[in-house]
C-alpha cells in the first residue's frame, strides 16, 4: 500500500463504515484471483505479411498470415477499421445501427503488394504489412497506425485468415484474455485532445492516460485518471484534424508524444499515440475535416447531445448537506431577496432515509412536493441526486424489488456482490442488462412525484469503498452486456452509460412531454445522448479553477458540450478573490452551479463580502442577458455536435500559437472568454484568432491574429465579441434583441437564434441573419427575406 493507498485506508477505515468496506475490497481481490485469468505463457502475434484482399461495401477485407483487417468507409466519411474479425457492432458508443457504408468507396491494389480504399474525403491505405495509413484526398498523411501485436493466453498455434474467413472467429476475436498495442505516428506539429475529462488538458502534454473510469476523491489537475475516461483522441495538426475513437471499454491506456520539428532540416521526429488495451476488440473509427465537421460527424455516429431545458441553462445551486427543508428555503429565500436570479436548487444524499437511494428522510424534509411547488413559484427547480448502489437489505422495498427482477450484479458463482457506499453495505444494479434497466427506469416515477425536475448521477464509476486497490467492483463480477455475457473488466467504463440510458428512457417514458435533465458524473463515449456532466469534486484552490476549464474544454471534444464545474471548488473554503474568478468562469460555461462538500464552507454569493457579491449579481445578470445565446449554443450541440465551449483555435486550427492556448475559449462563435486563472491579476493576456474583436467591456478594438493585453478588474472576466456578430440576448423588456458588433470595413458578419419554448419537444427553425456594413453603420438583414423581427442595438 502506497502513502495515499494508507491515506485512504485511514479516512475510510476510521468512518463508521471503515470495517465494512475493509471487508469489501478483501472479497474483491480474493474474487479476482480466484476467477481471472493469469496473463502467463502469452506470446506476442502480429499480422503477418498480406496475403489476400476482397472487396466488401465501402471498402473490403485483407487478409495477412495472422489477423485480417475490414476498412469501411461510411457515409458521411468516418472510417471504420476493425482488426481479427471486429465489426462495428455491438457497440455502446454508436447511437444506433452502424452507418451505411459509401457506396462510392472501393477497394484498389496499392504499391508494394498493399491495398487502398479511396474515398470523396480520405484515402485509407494498407501496406503488406499491416500499416495502415489515413491520408486527405490531396494525399497529406494525417495518421500512420502501425501493424498492431497482440498478446494471447493460449495463442492459436498457426492460426491463417484467408480469403472469406471473415464469418469464422479469428484468432483473438472473442478472446477476452488478449491484450493488445497500437503504435500510431501523426504529424510533428501535432497537438493532441480529448481522452474524455482529463484535469491537465485541454491539450494534452506528454504523458499516459488511463482508460478507466475512477472516483479519485477531491481531486488535484495532475491526478488520472477521473471519472469520465474515453478513447476519443483529436489530433489536431498543419495537416488536418481528425478524430480517432478505439470502440473498446477494456481497461487501456493511451500514451502520447508530441513530435519535435526538424526546421527544415527534414529531420522530424513524428508525434507517437500508443494505445494499450487489456481486452476487448481492435477496431477503431477516424473522422477527419475541419473540427466543426469533425465533431458532426462524431455526433451522427454516437448521437446528438441532449438539448437541456432551458431552465438548466440559467445557475444551479447545490450544496451537499444542506439538511432539512429550512435550509433549503433560508438559500432560496437569500437568492430572491438579493435580486440574484436561481433557476435550480439540488439536494445531495442528505435528503435521503440513511442515504437510500429513491427515499425522502420525511423527518427533515416532510413536504418535497411542497417545497417544489413553492420553489417553482420562483422559477426555481428542485434536482435530485441519484446513485446507483442500493442498500442490501432484507425487507428494504428498493432491495426487495430489485431482488425480485434480478437486477443486481452477481459474481462468477452467482452469489450478489456487495460493495459499500453511503448507506452502507450495497448491490449494484447491473445496467448492462435491459431487464435491469427497465426496472431502474421505473423508479424515476417517485422522484417525480416528489417534485424533481432533473437528476443527478453521482458515484456510478462505480464507486464502492475501498480502503486499498481499486475502489470499485470486482473485475471479475459478472455482467449481461446485452445477453452477450462478460464481466466487469468490460462493462465497468460503460457502468454509468447505460445507468444514463436507464435514466433518459424513465424520464421520457413517465413524463414524455418533457425534455429529461440529467447530468451524470461517469460516463463514456456516447454519454451525451443522455445528458451531460460535472467536474466532479475538483479540489478548492486555483490550480482546481483551471482544471475546470480543461475539463469543460476536453469533454466538449470528445462530443459531451454540457458540463462545468463546482463553483468555487468541492473542497474547503475558497478566499474571496478565488470564489469570485470562478462564479465569473461559471456564469460562461453550460452548467453554472455552484457546489461542495458537507465539511466545506459556505457557497453562497452573499457569503464572501458586498464588493464579491456585486460581481456575482453582475456575473449571473449577464448569464441572463445571454440566455438567448445559450438557447442557441444548446440547439447548434444537439444539431451539429458542436460545443457551446470551444478551443481558441476551433475555426483556426493551423494557427499553431493558438492550438498551444488553452487559458481562454470561444462561447460558440461570437465571444472570446478569458477567465482569470491567477490570484491578484488584473489585467491578463489574451491570444486572439484571426480578425477584428471588442472588448464588450470597454469597446476597444483589437485585431488578430497576436496576443494583446486587456483590462480585469475585479469585477468582471474579459470577453471580447467577434467583429460582425450579432448576439441573441435578453432585452430590457424580457424578449430577445439582437446585439450587433460592426464587422470591420469591407468584411460581413453573421448571427443565429434558434429559440426555445422551454422544456419541450418542439422544433425551431434557425433564423439567420447578415450583418453590413452601410455606411459606416452596421445593419442587420434576415437571410430568408423579411423583417429582422428582433429589435437590434448597435454596440460598436
Ligand atoms: C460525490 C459527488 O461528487 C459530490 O458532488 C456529492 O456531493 C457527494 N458524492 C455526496 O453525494
Amino acid at each position: 500500500m502506497d502513502a495515499r493507498g494508507l491515506a485512504r485506508s485511514v479516512r475510510v477505515v476510521g468512518s463508521s463504515q471503515g470495517v465494512l468496506a475493509l471487508r469489501s475490497a478483501w472479497r474483491r481481490r480474493r474474487a479476482d484471483a480466484v476467477t481471472l485469468p493469469r496473463q502467463r505463457g502469452e506470446r506476442a502475434r502480429v499480422p503477418g505479411r498480406v496475403v489476400g484482399a476482397e472487396e466488401r461495401p465501402g471498402g473490403g477485407m485483407i487478409f495477412f498470415e495472422r489477423s485480417s483487417l475490414r476498412v469501411r468507409i461510411a457515409v458521411g466519411g468516418a472510417v471504420f477499421c476493425g482488426w481479427d474479425g471486429a465489426g462495428p457492432e455491438p457497440s455502446y458508443a454508436l447511437a444506433g445501427p452502424a452507418p451505411e457504408p459509401d457506396p462510392r468507396a472501393g477497394l484498389e491494389p496499392d504499391k508494394d503488394g498493399g491495398w487502398r480504399v479511396v474515398s470523396e474525403r480520405l484515402l485509407v491505405t494498407v501496406s503488406r504489412t499491416g500499416t495502415v495509413d489515413v491520408r486527405t484526398p490531396g494525399g497529406v498523411l494525417l495518421r500512420r497506425d502501425l501493424p498492431p501485436r497482440w498478446w494471447e493466453p493460449e495463442p492459436a498455434a498457426d492460426a491463417l485468415s484467408l480469403p472469406g474467413d471473415e464469418g469464422a472467429a479469428p484468432p483473438g476475436d472473442g478472446a477476452p484474455g488478449a491484450r493488445w498495442l497500437q503504435r500510431a505516428e501523426v504529424a510533428a506539429d501535432a497537438r493532441f485532445f480529448g481522452l474524455g475529462g482529463r484535469a491537465a488538458g485541454a491539450r494534452l502534454r506528454n504523458g499516459s492516460y488511463r482508460l478507466w473510469n475512477h472516483d479519485p476523491g477531491p481531486f488535484r489537475p495532475e491526478q488520472d485518471p477521473l471519472y469520465i475516461t474515453m478513447p476519443v483522441q483529436l489530433t489536431v495538426a498543419d495537416a488536418g484534424t481528425h478524430l480517432v475513437f478505439h470502440d473498446n471499454s477494456w481497461d487501456g491506456r493511451v500514451t502520447l508524444h508530441e513530435g519535435t520539428e526538424g526546421r527544415g532540416s527534414g529531420h522530424d521526429r513524428p508525434g507517437r499515440c500508443e494505445v494499450r488495451m487489456s481486452g476487448g476488440p481492435l477496431r477503431y473509427w477516424v473522422i477527419a475535416g475541419p473540427p466543426a465537421r469533425v465533431l458532426h460527424g462524431w455526433a451522427s455516429l454516437t448521437g446528438a447531445p441532449a438539448l437541456p431545458p432551458r431552465w438548466a441553462l440559467g445557475h444551479h445551486h447545490a450544496r451537499w448537506g444542506f439538511g432539512s427543508e429550512r435550509e433549503v428555503r433560508r438559500v432560496a429565500a437569500g437568492y430572491r431577496e438579493r435580486g440574484l436570479p436561481l433557476r435550480a436548487l439540488h439536494l445531495d444524499i442528505d435528503h435521503f432515509r440513511g442515504h437510500r437511494v429513491f427515499t425522502v428522510d420525511r423527518n427533515r424534509f416532510p413536504d418535497l412536493p411542497g417545497l417544489a411547488a413553492e420553489l417553482a413559484s420562483d422559477g426555481v427547480r428542485l434536482v435530485s441526486i441519484v446513485d446507483p448502489a442500493v442498500k442490501a437489505e432484507r425487507g428494504d422495498a428498493l432491495y426487495e424489488s430489485g431482488t425480485a427482477s434480478d437486477a443486481f450484479v452477481r459474481d462468477a458463482q452467482g452469489r450478489e456482490v456487495r460493495g459499500v457506499v453511503w448507506p452502507g453495505e450495497t448491490v449494484f444494479p447491473d445496467f448492462t442488462d435491459p431487464r435491469a434497466r427497465k426496472w431502474w427506469a421505473g423508479l424515476y416515477a417517485e422522484r417525480l412525484e416528489q417534485g424533481f425536475s432533473g437528476v443527478w448521477h453521482d458515484m456510478n464509476e462505480p464507486t464502492s469503498f475501498a480502503p486499498f486497490g481499486d475502489p470499485t467492483l470486482p473485475r471479475s463480477a459478472r455482467h449481461a452486456l446485452e445477453g452477450r455475457g462478460g464481466d466487469h473488466r468490460e462493462a465497468h467504463n460503460v457502468y454509468a452509460l447505460t445507468m444514463a440510458e436507464a435514466g433518459y428512457a424513465g424520464l421520457c417514458e413517465i413524463q414524455p412531454e418533457r425534455r429529461p435533465f440529467l447530468f451524470s458524473r461517469s460516463g463514456w463515449a456516447g454519454m451525451q445522448r443522455y445528458g451531460g456532466t460535472w467536474s466532479g469534486d475538483v479540489a478548492t484552490g486555483w490550480p482546481g479553477l483551471r482544471a475546470s476549464l480543461s475539463l469543460v474544454l476536453g469533454l466538449g471534444l470528445c462530443g459531451v458540450p454540457y458540463s462545468g464545474p463546482d463553483v468555487g471548488g468541492f473542497t474547503g473554503s475558497p478566499s474571496p478573490e478565488l470564489y469570485l474568478r470562478w462564479f465569473q468562469l461559471g456564469a460562461y460555461l453550460p452548467l453554472f452551479r455552484t457546489h461542495s462538500a458537507k465539511w466545506a464552507g459556505r457557497r453562497e454569493p452573499w457569503e464572501f463580502g458586498p464588493e464579491v457579491l456585486a460581481a456575482c449579481g453582475a456575473a449571473m445578470a449577464e448569464r441572463e442577458r445571454l440566455m438567448p445565446y445559450f438557447v442557441t449554443l444548446a440547439q447548434l450541440a444537439h444539431r451539429t455536435g458542436a460545443p457551446y465551449v470551444r478551443p481558441v483555435w476551433w475555426q483556426h486550427p493551423r494557427d499553431r500559437a493558438l492550438r498551444d492556448c488553452d487559458d481562454a475559449f470561444l462561447l460558440g462563435d461570437a465571444l472570446l472568454v478569458a477567465p482569470v486563472l491567477e490570484p491578484g491579476a488584473r489585467e491578463r493576456r489574451v491570444r486572439l484568432p484571426r480578425g477584428r474583436w471588442y472588448d464588450t467591456a470597454t469597446g476597444e478594438v483589437f485585431e488578430g491574429p497576436g496576443e494583446v493585453r486587456v483590462p480585469a478588474p475585479a469585477e468582471r472576466i474579459p470577453v471580447l465579441a467577434r467583429a460582425g456578430a450579432a448576439i441573441p440576448v435578453t432585452g430590457p423588456d424580457g424578449g430577445t434583441e439582437l446585439e450587433v458588433w460592426a464587422p470591420a470595413p469591407g468584411r460581413t458578419g453573421s448571427g443565429l437564434v434558434i429559440a426555445d419554448a422551454g422544456d419541450g419537444w418542439e422544433h425551431a427553425d434557425p433564423e439567420r441573419f447578415t450583418v453590413r456594413l452601410h455606411g459606416g453603420e452596421p445593419v442587420v438583414v434576415r437571410e430568408a427575406g423579411g423583417p429582422v423581427g428582433y429589435r437590434v442595438r448597435v454596440r460598436s
